[in-house]
């Protein structure tokens, strides 16, 4: 069965937004992703969450971008956060991305990656880190894209459930970056 291309935006503080997310980060965290949160993830503290994200977005801190299905309403997100130290202004941090468990292995998460890279150069930020529980599919998806591995730091977070977890550090330099510094 074929499925429809996701449709990437940049979101605004539309009505229901924070609603729409909290449902992507409340079934992440029930499948077990570990994206900064506990399980149970009470619905109150995932909404509370994304309003936070979209008031910092409004601030121009960060691009919150977002990924429909036709019919199906908001299936995924990222971020990309801009708000760093001012000796790193070519610098972007990508962030919280979420797929929707009906949702993957459809291309979603890459349409993501690929407009935050494209958002993330259109603001002048070249170079972009980002960090991920070691071994899974997100680690996959980025090195498909083409980010580098940095090294892997044990027992770094937790998963939902309690249990530790280790992280790696990723980077990218995006297209158009400059020759790098003392190579
Ligand atoms: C990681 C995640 C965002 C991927 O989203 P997705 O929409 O399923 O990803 P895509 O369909 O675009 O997959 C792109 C590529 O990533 C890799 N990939 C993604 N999921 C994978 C999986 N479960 N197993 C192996 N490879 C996988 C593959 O290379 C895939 O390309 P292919 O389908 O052509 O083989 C999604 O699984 C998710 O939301 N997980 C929970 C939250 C999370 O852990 N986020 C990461 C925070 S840093």
């Amino acid at each position: 069965m074929s499925v429809a291309a996701p449709a990437i935006r940049v979101a605004g503080s539309e009505a229901g937004l924070a609603d729409a997310l909290a449902t992507v980060l409340t079934d992440c965290v029930e499948r077990g992703a570990s994206v900064g949160f506990m399980a149970p993830l009470a619905r109150d503290r995932a909404v509370g969450f994304w309003q936070r994200v979209i008031a910092s977005a409004g601030r121009g801190e960060r691009i919150l971008l977002v990924a429909e299905l036709p019919g199906r309403g908001i299936v995924g997100t990222v971020q990309v956060i801009l708000d760093l130290p001012k000796n790193q202004p070519h610098r972007g941090e990508v962030a919280k991305m979420l797929v929707r468990s009906d949702a993957r292995r459809c291309g979603v998460g890459r349409a993501l990656l690929v407009a935050a890279e494209a958002a993330a150069r259109d603001r002048g930020r070249w170079l972009l880190v980002l960090d991920t529980v070691t071994g899974g599919a997100a680690e996959r998806l980025y090195r498909s894209l083409g980010w580098t591995a940095v090294g892997e730091i044990p027992d770094y977070a937790l998963w939902p459930d309690g249990r530790l977890c280790s992280t790696t550090v990723f980077y990218k330099r995006l297209a158009g970056a400059p020759e790098r510094a003392g190579a």
